[in-house]
């Protein structure tokens, strides 16, 4: 086999065999096959498109480039849920001890990462002792126990998706729809999911700008997740402006606090029911969604979820007196009020630009040996549809750093306030194939 035959095919819009995937990623892999030879590949990818079989053949395949975690040793269907990604998104905060308490094991893997606020592990690293190196087997274990537990990134996973993902920034080849599908994919099947649900975000702060665009990766991505056996299913939902109040690390922890003893922000509150419920009923707890829905809020009025949440934290070596009384977790020097500087209703708050400004604040990294400032960050007042008065605060800065201009005019500039104006839709679709 030859792998410019295999570009040459591609490149004409004909089908690639299963044969001819594997021999191109795990080459490339190897590197036994050079970095203008993937590009091509990858661009004629782009191009020609890639059918249900070639999709899922590629996911595979980048899946068995490296290590699998094996969840067989814990009991239950391992439901995991995924994110493309939004600003303020502090859904795995809630949706993980919430659906413990209902018995659902959760084993999440989480990492760092670059963004406007830290990963996963960055926001529970807001809790004094909170610590994800634990060993695999304290992992499986605690999972087993306490139908909870978080670990970092740790193995090789699927390497094969590194190395090409690194090649696709540099060669214009992000932006396809079957590169993007099997990338996310086989990210999550090499960590060990059973079944997956996957929150497709779309508008100004997602990766997919459009509806169509989301649409598109939800359907290629639930498509592939079927066809290799993991029952998987996607929501659109909203991220034209960022979700929820909080956007900070600290901050979203208080925020995950609130939500699940059912006081959070309408729209965290109900992404997070709308996700958890598809979860329970994946997970074969629930036969109906609705079924699925009173269960998690039972537990969330009852103060199981809650409970389930500090005891994964103590479980963790986390200061469990933070979860009772939120005001120990790290807190910011300054706190500056941002007015409304005329009256109306909100019309926009552009999600990626709040992102940037809290990352300018210290709330994310921008390259991955920045340090995160836990306490930093915003609070916002007001979400799109709501009426604002004149001199009324539009939202809190959370800061360690006195001077916050550029944080303010970035805020000014991409908060809108009109003569009227509607809440958006929080969930666009829900998508089962
Ligand atoms: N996120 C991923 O993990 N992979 C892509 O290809 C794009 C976004
Ligand atoms: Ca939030």
């Amino acid at each position: 086999m030859r792998m410019v035959d295999i570009i040459g095919k591609k490149r004409d819009g004909l089908e690639l065999s299963t044969a001819e995937i594997n021999f191109a990623i795990n080459g490339y892999t190897k590197g036994d096959i050079p970095d203008y030879q993937m590009s091509a590949l990858a661009m004629a990818i782009y191009f020609q498109d890639m059918n249900d079989r070639e999709r899922a053949d590629l996911t595979m395949c980048m899946v068995h480039s490296g290590d699998v975690i094996d969840l067989s040793a814990i009991a239950g269907i391992k439901v995991d849920k995924h994110s493309t990604g939004g600003v303020g998104d502090t859904t795995t905060l809630v949706l993980a001890p919430l659906v413990a308490a209902l018995d659902i094991p959760v084993a999440k893997m989480s990492g760092r990462g670059l963004g406007h606020t830290g990963g996963t592990i960055d926001k529970l690293e807001a809790i004094a002792g909170f610590n994800v190196e634990i060993s695999n087997k304290q992992f499986i274990e605690l999972v087993n126990s306490s139908k909870i537990a978080v670990i970092g990134q740790s193995g090789d996973l699927t390497p094969a998706d590194k190395k090409i993902y690194a090649l696709r920034d540099v060669t214009a080849t992000v932006n396809s729809i079957p590169l993007i599908a099997s990338s996310i994919m086989s990210k999550k099947i090499a960590a060990g999911a059973d079944a997956i649900v996957l929150d497709v975000k779309t508008g100004a702060g997602a990766f997919m700008k459009t509806d169509a665009m989301a649409e598109q990766l939800a359907h290629a991505m639930v498509k592939i997740g079927n066809q290799v056996g993991r029952s998987t299913m996607a929501v659109i939902s909203d991220m034209s402006q960022p979700l929820g109040f909080a956007i900070g690390n600290a901050l979203e922890v208080a925020e995950a606090i609130a939500t699940l003893k059912g006081e959070g922000p309408e729209d965290l509150t109900e992404l997070t029911l709308v996700l958890g419920s598809q979860m329970v009923v994946l997970a074969k707890k629930a036969d109906t969604l609705e079924q699925a829905r009173a269960m998690l809020k039972e537990v969330m009025a009852n103060g199981k979820a809650l409970a389930k949440f500090k005891e994964f934290v103590i479980n963790q070596g986390g200061d469990g007196s933070m979860i009772d009384d939120p005001s120990k977790l790290p807190q910011a020097k300054y706190k500056i009020e941002v007015p409304a500087q005329e009256s109306g209703f909100i019309s926009q708050i552009v999600a990626d630009e709040i992102g940037v400004a809290a990352m300018i604040l210290g709330a994310g990294r921008a390259t991955k040996d920045d340090i995160i400032d836990l306490a930093a960050g915003l609070m916002l007042h007001k979400k799109v549809g709501d009426s604002v008065k004149i001199g009324e605060s539009l939202l809190t800065i959370y800061s360690n750093k006195e001077d916050v201009s550029a944080v303010v005019a970035r805020i000014y500039a991409n908060i809108k306030i009109a003569n009227h104006a509607t809440a958006p839709k929080l969930i666009h679709k829900v998508i089962i194939d």
